[in-house]
């Protein structure tokens, strides 16, 4: 059974603006009191591991043991099934160093070029851990298709290039409400919801 989410303070182990405003909108109904990593001054450790889920323990991990309090974090990624699941845990990395994912979205167009297949998926790993070393991890997965040009200014990261299965609005052209019931974070948070905060 899984570890329960006790009330206080919790530790969002993010420094990116955006992921912290969509885990603490999710967060709301549950009254948690919530707190970035980035807010506390922690430091970001290095994302050296392997696969999602390995990224997010690291990171959580790393806000509990720093904050001496339970730690969530995200890790998630653009998979693109054409070019060997790329940029999948690179995904930030593809990114300029200010941020700016234009270039990452130019990458994926250009090694689309000349493959029909376009299907993709955006994957979320969470990872709630505490000060104890122990950790609960949940993940959610959202299919579509990869389209060109970037639609739509909404949201972050890829979100312009990706349609989501039996949708025709893009990420970019959907108000966060509307991306919260589908998305790869919220099927992930239901998960952890379910088994830590219920
Ligand atoms: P990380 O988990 O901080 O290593 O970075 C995840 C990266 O994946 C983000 O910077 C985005 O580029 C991308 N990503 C993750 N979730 C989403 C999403 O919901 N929309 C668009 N891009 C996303």
């Amino acid at each position: 059974m899984a570890r329960h989410f006790d009330g206080g303070r919790l530790v969002i182990a993010s420094h990116n603006k955006n992921k912290v405003h969509e885990i603490a909108d999710l967060l709301a109904p549950y009254g948690t009191d919530v707190v970035s990593a980035g807010e506390l001054n922690l430091p970001e450790p290095e994302e050296t591991g392997a696969t999602f889920a390995e990224n997010a323990i690291i990171k959580a991990q790393a806000s509990a043991t720093g904050a001496n309090l339970p730690a969530l974090a995200d890790d998630s990624g653009l998979v693109v099934h054409a070019i060997d699941g790329r940029p999948g845990i690179y995904s930030a990395r593809w990114a300029t160093p200010e941020g700016d994912f234009g270039p990452a979205m130019e990458k994926v167009h250009a090694l689309l070029e000349n493959q029909s297949d376009r299907s993709a998926h955006f994957m979320c790993a969470l990872a709630l851990c505490w000060p104890d070393g122990h950790c609960e991890v949940f993940e959610g997965r959202i299919d579509g298709t990869i389209v060109w040009p970037p639609r739509g200014t909404i949201g972050f990261g890829y979100d312009p290039i990706f349609l989501p299965e039996g949708r025709d609005k893009t990420f970019g052209e959907t108000t966060l409400e509307a991306k919260h019931p589908v998305s790869h974070r919220a099927r992930a948070f239901s998960q952890l919801v379910a088994a830590c905060f219920a």
